[in-house]
């Protein structure tokens, strides 16, 4: 039988923010998330424990992550990029680790400032520690189909890294179309290729909509057996170390879109609308949701 459910991981307060110019104070932060795990979504990544001079919007992760009332129904994320940001997400209880890094070499060096093989040294003790101490980990794969700077990657350069995080022990990876270049024939070329190495339960889609296919992506993955996708509210989004990336998939039109072709996200739209209303009125201008936009309209 086919599997209806399907798995949203809400990465706003996280890729959402982290490319924002304007300061978003740390207890609007906390209210915003406080909104978004009442909406059904089961999985919100909060933050990220990077370098607070690399991603200045997050420097308050910690506060963040303290501030945000606890929630069973919810698991709580955030990025680690390393052991000291393993060590800050632990010493206030986050739920999940993702660790991340980029299936090209340029982009991960500007992101992270290390080749890819040097990360796998800084990544493997990360994960040892974080399955050490109970908490779920998943990968990110970012420029899996394109890379800012490099233009088209190998699939088999992200076969291979798909490869080293499973081995390290990660349990789900997402896929990332950082700068939002993917079309639908990509996303099958890629997914048969990495479903080699990684299966389809533990794959997810991280699509960002800069080109408008985010959504023909998505219907492609799902029709190929995919069951995880990241989005993020209003379509917020975007990795400041990729020139030109923009919002990520807006969650409230990946779950109209998902819900409509049968799937079951646990998610109550107009809850998760209003959440987008709520911090598209924080930011003060107009945010890409197609949803929030019809939203405003009427
Ligand atoms: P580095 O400068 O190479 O770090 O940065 P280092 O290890 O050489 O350490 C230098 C100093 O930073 C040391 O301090 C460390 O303690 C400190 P000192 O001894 O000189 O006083 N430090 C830290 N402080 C706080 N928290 C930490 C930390 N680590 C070191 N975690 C580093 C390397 C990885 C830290 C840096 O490059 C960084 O923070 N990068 C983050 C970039 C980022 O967050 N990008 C956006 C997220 S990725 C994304 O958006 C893509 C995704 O959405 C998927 C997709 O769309 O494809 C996930
Ligand atoms: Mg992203």
């Amino acid at each position: 039988m086919t599997n209806l459910s399907v798995r949203i991981r809400e990465v706003g307060p996280r890729d959402g923010l982290q490319n924002e110019k304007k300061w978003i104070e740390t207890q609007d932060k906390v209210d915003w998330i406080d909104q978004l795990a009442e909406t059904g979504l089961s999985y919100i990544e909060l933050t990220s424990f990077v370098h607070p001079k690399w991603i200045p919007a997050l420097s308050d992760a910690s506060e963040v992550v303290k501030g945000v009332k606890k929630n069973k129904n919810v698991i709580f994320g955030a990025l680690v990029p390393n052991e000291r940001g393993l060590d800050r997400a632990l010493e206030v209880g986050i739920d999940e680790i993702a660790v991340f890094l980029s299936a090209s070499e340029t982009h991960n060096r500007k992101n992270i400032n290390k080749s890819i093989d040097e990360t796998f040294l800084v990544l493997k003790p990360v994960i040892e520690r974080a399955k050490k101490s109970n908490k779920p980990i998943r990968g990110y794969v970012s420029t899996v189909f394109g890379c800012p700077y490099e233009g088209d990657v190998d699939v088999n350069q992200t076969r291979k890294i798909a490869y080293q995080l499973m081995e390290a022990g990660v349990e789900e990876i997402s896929f990332g179309d950082t700068i939002g270049v993917a079309t639908p024939n990509q996303i099958e070329d890629v997914i048969q290729a990495i479903s080699k190495e990684v299966s389809l339960e533990k794959m997810a889609l991280h699509p960002h909509d800069t080109r408008g296919t985010a959504l023909a992506n998505v219907f492609a993955a799902y029709q190929l057996g995919v069951r995880a996708f990241d989005g993020s509210v209003a379509g917020l989004g975007g990795c400041p170390y990729a020139p030109g990336a923009s919002g990520n998939v807006a969650t409230e039109d990946l779950i109209y879109l998902l819900e409509g072709l049968g799937a079951k996200t646990g998610v109550d739209l107009e809850k998760l609308l209003e959440s987008a209303k709520w911090i598209q009125r924080k930011l003060g201008r107009n945010l890409p949701s197609h949803h929030l936009q019809l939203a405003m309209a009427q």
